[in-house]
């Protein structure tokens, strides 16, 4: 899977944000260790903090169709009608992602185009992180 097309699924998945309280507009393409791509969109609501990010979406889809290692994720976000900026997942997205995956080679792939974004690891946007070999 080549990252122009993850970015584009994640482009494609913001179109089904629901954001009408913020009008910041995001989707996400997930890519699993087996190939697979989940999408998730923003979904806000009248009592703000239900909100839920295209991150945790886009887990929370793949987790529910059994596949939980994650190799990559492509973001997309900005206002609506507006240019997109590098829309960074926000910590708890960070924390989610963090419990499926390798931290160093978990790829989080922030996007303003398909050829314009910035490629970290998940252990440089969340260094020393907690994980599931420390709980339980
Ligand atoms: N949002 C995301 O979808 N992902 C993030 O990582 C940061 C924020 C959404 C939540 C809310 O609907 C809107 O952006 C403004 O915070």
């Amino acid at each position: 899977m080549e990252e122009k097309e993850l970015i584009r699924a994640a482009m494609e998945a913001r179109q089904r944000a629901y954001a009408p309280y913020s009008d910041f507009l995001v989707g996400a393409a997930l890519l699993t260790e087996s190939g697979k791509v989940y999408q998730g969109c923003n979904i806000e609501n009248a009592s703000y903090g239900a909100t839920n990010c295209a991150e945790r979406t886009a887990v929370f889809r793949a987790v529910i169709e059994g596949e939980i290692r994650f190799s990559a994720i492509a973001i997309v976000g900005g206002m609506r009608d507006k240019e997109l900026t590098y829309a960074y997942p926000c910590g708890i997205c960070r924390q989610v992602l963090r419990e499926f995956c390798e931290p160093e080679r978990m790829w989080v792939i922030v996007a303003r185009s398909e050829t314009d974004y910035k490629k970290r690891t998940l252990s440089e946007l969340l260094p020393e992180s907690f994980g599931p070999d420390f709980a339980g």
